[in-house]
C-alpha cells in the first residue's frame, strides 16, 4: 500500500491575540479546527511579558516570539522557507492592520486581516495597488461570510426564486457598550471608542461593517446610495455607539440598517431580512443553523444546516456537523481559514475563494466613510460610485 501524500500544514503568525484579548483566541481555535494550520509564532501584545506568557502557554518557543510585529515578520523573513511563517493573522486594534499587513506582504507573507479592514479609504486604497503588485493573498475576516446558511441565501437569491429584491433590513444590536465601560479601563471598550486607534466610526465600523457585508454578500448586489444618522449615547464618548442607514442597491433594491452598542442587555443579536417580488429570507446569528424562506403565496420552508442535502453545494461544503448539533462561530470562522489554507497551498494570489477579500475591504470602508460624511453632512444622500477598485464617495447634489 503506498502512503498518500502528506499534507503540509500551512504555517501561520499572528500578531495580537495576548493573554487578556478578545478575538485572538478564536481566531487560533478557528485556523486548528481542521487541521491544516499550525501557528508557529506570534507578536501577541506590545508587552513582551505578555507575548511570552502566551507563547508559552500555546507550545511556542522563545526564538519565535516576538517583541513587534515589525521585528516578526523580518525575522521570520530571514529564516528557511520552508521553517518560516507563511501568513499572518492580524487581531489587532484598528489603526495596525494596515501597516502590519502592507509590512507583511513586502516580505512575502499571506496576510488573513480581522475587520474592518483599515482606518482609512485611502490607506486601504493605497494597500490594494501595493497587493496587486505581489504574489500574496489577502482575506478579511467577515466572520458572518462563513456560515452555511448564509452561502444557502445567497444561493436562493442568485436562482432569482425571490423575484427581482425590493428590500432588505439588516439589524445589528449589541449591549455591551450601553454604560461608560471605557471610563473603567475595559480593554476592548477604551480603543474601541478612541477615533485614533478604532478610525472614524465606533459602532458602524466595529459591527456596522459586519451588517453591511452581509448585504452584499447575499443579495449579490451593491449599495449606490445612503443616508446616515449617528449617535454617541454615553456622555463624552468619542465616537458613535449607535446608528441607522437609509440605502439604495444597484439592483433597485432598497435598505435599512442599524447597528447599535447600547440596546441593554442585548447579546450578538445581527438578523437579515430580504425580500423581492415573489418571496423573503430571514436568518439570524444567534439561530445560525436555520434559514427561513418565505413565498408570496406559499408555506414557509425552514433550510437547516446538517443533512439536507438538498442545500446549495456551497452551503454543504460548510456544514461540518450532523443534523441537529450546533456548529456556529468558531466554524464559521474555521470556514474562512481553511479555505484560505487550501488557496495559500493553491498557489493562488489576490483574493481567496471563499474568503472576503480586498475588494471587500475597499467596499467596507467605503461604506464607512459614506456613512460618516452623511452624517456630518446633515444626512443627506451620498453616492457609492463604481467598482470597489474605482470607488468614490460624494455628497449628491
Ligand atoms: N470578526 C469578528 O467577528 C470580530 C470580533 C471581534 C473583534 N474583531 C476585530 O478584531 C480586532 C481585535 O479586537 P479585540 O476585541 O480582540 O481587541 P482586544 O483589545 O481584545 O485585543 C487586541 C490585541 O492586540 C494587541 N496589540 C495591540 N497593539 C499591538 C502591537 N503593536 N503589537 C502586537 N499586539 C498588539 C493587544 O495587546 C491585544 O492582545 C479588531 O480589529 C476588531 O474589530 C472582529
Amino acid at each position: 500500500m503506498t502512503m498518500p501524500k502528506i499534507h503540509r500544514k500551512v504555517r501561520m503568525g499572528m500578531v495580537g491575540g495576548g493573554e487578556g484579548a478578545f478575538i485572538g483566541a478564536l481566531h487560533r481555535m478557528a485556523a486548528a479546527l481542521d487541521g491544516r494550520i499550525e501557528l508557529v509564532c506570534g507578536a501577541f501584545s506590545q508587552s513582551m511579558d505578555n507575548t511570552l506568557r502566551t507563547g508559552a502557554s500555546l507550545g511556542l518557543q522563545e526564538p519565535r516570539l516576538y517583541a513587534s510585529y515589525e521585528e516578526m515578520i523580518i525575522s521570520e523573513a530571514s529564516r528557511s522557507p520552508d521553517e518560516r511563517m507563511e501568513f499572518v493573522a492580524i487581531v489587532t486594534p484598528n489603526h495596525l492592520h494596515i501597516p502590519i499587513a502592507k509590512l507583511a506582504i513586502s516580505h512575502g507573507f499571506h496576510v488573513m486581516s480581522d475587520k474592518p479592514a483599515g482606518i482609512s479609504l485611502s490607506e486601504v486604497n493605497a494597500f490594494a495597488d501595493q497587493l496587486a503588485k505581489t504574489d500574496a493573498l489577502y482575506g478579511l475576516t467577515h466572520t458572518y461570510l462563513g456560515y452555511p446558511m448564509v452561502w444557502q441565501a445567497r444561493a436562493i437569491v442568485r436562482k432569482g426564486t425571490l423575484g427581482p429584491l425590493r428590500k432588505v433590513y439588516v439589524e445589528y444590536p449589541q449591549g455591551w457598550l450601553a454604560s461608560n465601560l471605557e471610563a473603567d479601563g475595559a480593554k476592548q471598550a477604551v480603543w474601541r471608542t478612541d477615533p485614533a486607534r478604532a478610525g472614524l466610526s465606533g459602532c458602524m465600523g466595529d459591527i456596522g461593517s459586519h451588517a453591511h457585508s452581509l448585504v452584499e454578500f447575499i443579495t449579490g448586489d451593491r449599495m449606490s446610495q445612503l443616508a446616515a444618522y449617528l449617535n454617541t449615547h454615553i456622555d463624552g464618548r468619542r465616537l458613535d455607539d449607535d446608528g441607522a442607514v437609509q440605502f439604495r442597491m444597484e439592483g433597485g433594491a432598497t435598505g435599512t440598517l442599524i447597528a447599535s452598542q447600547v440596546c441593554a442587555g442585548e447579546e450578538n443579536a445581527l438578523k437579515i431580512r430580504i425580500y423581492g417580488e415573489d418571496g423573503g429570507l430571514e436568518w439570524h446569528q444567534m439561530e445560525p443553523n436555520t434559514l427561513v424562506e418565505r413565498a408570496a403565496n406559499g408555506p414557509v420552508q425552514l433550510h437547516r444546516a446538517g443533512a439536507d442535502k438538498s442545500l446549495d453545494k456551497e452551503a454543504l461544503a460548510r456544514c461540518r456537523l450532523p443534523s441537529g448539533h450546533p456548529e456556529g462561530y468558531i466554524e464559521a470562522f474555521a470556514n474562512l481559514y481553511r479555505d484560505f489554507a487550501a488557496c495559500i497551498r493553491a498557489g493562488e494570489r489576490g483574493s481567496a475563494r471563499g474568503v472576503p477579500g480586498i475588494k471587500e475591504a475597499m467596499r467596507g470602508m467605503a461604506f464607512l466613510v459614506a456613512v460618516v460624511e452623511s452624517d456630518r453632512n446633515g444626512h443627506r444622500w451620498i453616492d457609492l460610485l463604481g467598482p470597489a477598485e474605482n470607488i468614490t464617495v460624494r455628497t449628491m447634489a
